[in-house]
């Protein structure tokens, strides 16, 4: 019997790929994935708590799916993901809507939990298993053949936390470091490039700390790792996110120069620029150290293009620690960066303190999204006239368009054809819109 599964996916791409696996895991049990939620009889919510109103968003969006339950009583619906692992208890007894809570680290048991449900109970899975749940989730090549896919895709391989940060719910929502061995990432990556794809995104909350088994029995560092993908044919490109500062160990940086299939873009959250304020962050390195990294970083590869995570209004924040993150900002020259208000968080040891006045983090913001606005849209300036590689992903929105991205991460579009999804091709830039450039086709590369 099928039946059809709608994920709604929140948060990072940590979840986009569990959702992915999510879905892998009930299409064992005959579900195929539908993007209709009115047709579905399995709702999953794979839920991130990052920030504020977390909980919330899903309350109200349990609301909105209510009626589909009225409509359809054979509608299951369950909560995933780090709100899931957070509140579950607590979803359950708010929410008699859910049938089903499942933490980050236990999705590999939904199969079982699905059959629970199907048989009229309710079910709760927030373990942290000492298990692995890659090891019991449905090898890649079961199941008859496999689907093929677009050209990009997210392999996971470290997840969870152990640094700390007083502000973060990561390391209580997706638990301690776990690295997977690399002979499993490698036998995944080389099905993702027989299925088509061309670049793979290395995933994890610190995922340069990773530190996996290898095939011979040593531990293998990221850069071993990248090395070793680098090494599959057919795959162009490798990146990964999120890394820590004090995890950018010297093999990874040479990497950068050494290595032609890792792309010139690196997320290398900071936090903050104050020493002060990075200190009661926890985040036990200092802004002098983290711009010394970025000096190494761009000496082993001088066109690097650097993306950051900011958060302002850290409580005890003053104007001055503030001035020192725009000074870092300054210093630095990023290409891309995200930046939030602080947003206290439940069990965090920084929710405990006295916060900056909103109206103070929130016009402090502003200040810094303007200058993050100016340096993205110089680097964007900085890409026209020059030629670029390219892997097109998709048509664009305008007929006879393709849009794809660039080494740097820039989304590109070209008009008039001549390219089709999995293309890689150098293209010559020829203007910069907001988000976006323009450019033409020279040729493709393979
Ligand atoms: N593991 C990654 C990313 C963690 S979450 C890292 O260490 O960089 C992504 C970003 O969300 C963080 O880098 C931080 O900038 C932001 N963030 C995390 N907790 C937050 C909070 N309580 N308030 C505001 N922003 C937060
Ligand atoms: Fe959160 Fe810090 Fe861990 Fe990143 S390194 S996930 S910000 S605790
Ligand atoms: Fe959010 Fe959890 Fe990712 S809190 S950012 S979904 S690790």
């Amino acid at each position: 019997m099928t039946r059809k599964l709608f994920i709604k996916t929140y948060g990072c791409q940590m979840n986009v790929y569990d959702s992915e696996r999510m879905a892998e895991a009930l299409g064992a049990q005959g579900y195929t994935p539908t993007d209709r939620p009115e047709e579905a009889d399995m709702i999953l919510l794979n839920t991130c708590h990052i920030r504020e109103k977390a909980a919330e968003k899903v309350y109200s969006e349990l609301g909105r799916l209510k009626p589909l339950k009225a409509a359809n009583p054979d509608l299951k619906i369950g909560i995933a993901g780090c709100v899931a692992q957070a509140e579950g208890e607590e979803i359950m007894r708010r929410a008699p809507v859910v049938d089903l809570v499942v933490g980050p680290q236990t999705y590999h048991r939904l199969p079982a939990m699905e059959a629970a449900v199907r048989a009229g109970a309710r079910a709760v899975d927030t373990d942290f298993p000492p298990e692995d749940k890659f090891e019991h989730l449905p090898p890649n090549r079961s199941g008859g053949p496999r689907a093929s896919r677009g050209p990009t895709a997210f392999l996971t391989v470290q997840e969870g936390c152990d640094k700390f940060c007083a502000f973060c719910v990561v390391p209580y929502t997706r638990g301690a470091e776990v690295s997977r061995p690399a002979a499993r990432l490698l036998a995944e990556a080389r099905d993702l490039v027989d299925r088509g794809v061309r670049e793979i995104t290395l995933l994890g909350q610190n995922v340069n700390a990773y530190h996996g088994e290898g095939p011979n029995g040593l531990v293998w560092s990221l850069a071993r790792l990248i090395d070793a993908l680098a090494d599959i044919e057919g795959l162009a490109r490798i990146r990964y996110t999120t890394s820590h500062p004090n995890d950018m160990s010297d093999d990874l940086i040479a990497a950068h120069g050494a290595q032609p299939k890792l792309m010139p873009y690196l997320h290398l959250p900071v936090q903050a620029g104050s020493d002060r304020v990075l200190k009661a962050m926890n985040r036990k390195h200092t802004a002098e150290q983290y711009l010394r990294i970025i000096e190494r970083l761009r000496v082993a590869r001088p066109d690097l293009a650097l993306s950051g995570d900011f958060i302002v209004g850290f409580p005890g924040e003053s104007e001055a620690d503030f001035q020192a993150t725009l000074d870092l900002v300054r210093a630095v020259g990023y290409a891309q960066a995200y930046s939030f208000r602080y947003s206290p968080r439940p069990g965090t040891p920084a929710a405990e303190r006295a916060p900056v006045p909103a109206e103070e983090a929130a016009e402090r913001l502003q200040r810094l999204q303007a200058l993050l606005a100016d340096q993205q849209r110089a680097a964007q300036e900085a890409m026209v006239g020059q030629e670029v590689g390219v892997l097109f992903e998709k048509p664009g929105r305008m007929p006879g368009q393709m849009v794809g991205k660039s080494d740097h991460l820039h989304a590109v579009h070209v008009a008039g054809g001549g390219v089709a999804p999995g293309d890689l091709a150098r293209v010559r830039i020829t203007a910069a819109a907001s988000h976006s450039l323009a450019g033409a086709v020279l040729g493709v590369v393979e």
